[in-house]
């Protein structure tokens, strides 16, 4: 009686998971369908979506196939601490490859990022390609933000980011480069190296056939 029980509750429970995860993948297949319809922005596939991303695209956003963002805490064992944003202004191109994960990532674009394919971005990166506010103090205390500096980010394929680095403007990250956990990085990365730290710095090359 005990084994039939356990089995009824095994088999209810395995239902129940697939009933979830039917139901609200298909919730956010609808209300992105609208909400990328809203914001323009363009994509090849629906990205898969763990909890829900905040988007706002003022600018052009493009997005590739096969794309995953996690928001919610147990989409990610690493321990994500935020929702995953996306801000395009209006002068704003945000262009991403295929085969990109993404987990609690803040990407705030107001000239250009470019991100290739397969991009392993780790828990609650940051990709600004821009400074926010302008480094004068009277503009800022005028808000003059058309003075704030910014520069594209160019992020070629298979790269890896650890988990909370900040990708900072003007930066260029080559192919297959892999940047360590908790890095800053303020200058371009040739391909195929490994950088970490902060400021993020050359550790070693990463040849690999
Ligand atoms: C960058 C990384 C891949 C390097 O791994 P590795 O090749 O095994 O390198 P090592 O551990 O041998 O370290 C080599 C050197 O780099 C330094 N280093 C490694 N990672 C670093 C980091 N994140 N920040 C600063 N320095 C770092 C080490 O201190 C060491 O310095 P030393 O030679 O002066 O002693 C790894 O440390 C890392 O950060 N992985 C990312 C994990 C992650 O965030 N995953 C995503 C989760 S969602």
């Amino acid at each position: 009686m005990d084994i039939m029980l356990k089995y009824i509750i095994k088999i209810f429970n395995f239902i129940e998971y697939w009933f979830q995860r039917i139901v609200i993948r298909l919730y956010y297949y609808c209300y992105y369908f609208v909400k990328f319809g809203i914001n323009r922005v363009e994509y090849k596939q629906m990205p898969l979506f763990r909890g829900k991303l905040l988007i706002k695209n003022n600018g052009k956003c493009k997005l590739g196939n096969q794309l995953t963002f996690n928001s919610v805490f147990k989409s990610n064992p690493m321990g994500i601490n935020k929702r995953c944003t996306v801000f395009i202004g209006k002068n704003g191109q945000l262009t991403i490859g295929d085969n990109c994960g993404f987990s609690g990532v803040s990407i705030y674009c107001d000239s250009k990022i470019h991100i290739g394919n397969y991009l392993f971005c780790g828990g609650n990166v940051s990709l600004w390609d821009t400074d926010f506010h302008p480094l004068n103090y009277i503009d800022r205390r005028d808000g003059d933000n058309s003075k704030t500096q910014c520069s594209p980010i160019n992020i070629g394929n298979d790269v890896f980011i650890g988990a909370n680095s900040i990708i900072l403007k003007g930066v260029t990250i080559g192919d297959k480069a892999i940047i360590g956990a908790g890095s800053i990085v303020t200058k371009s990365i040739p391909e195929n190296q490994v950088w970490a730290g902060n400021p993020a710095k050359f550790i070693r090359y990463n040849h690999q056939p």
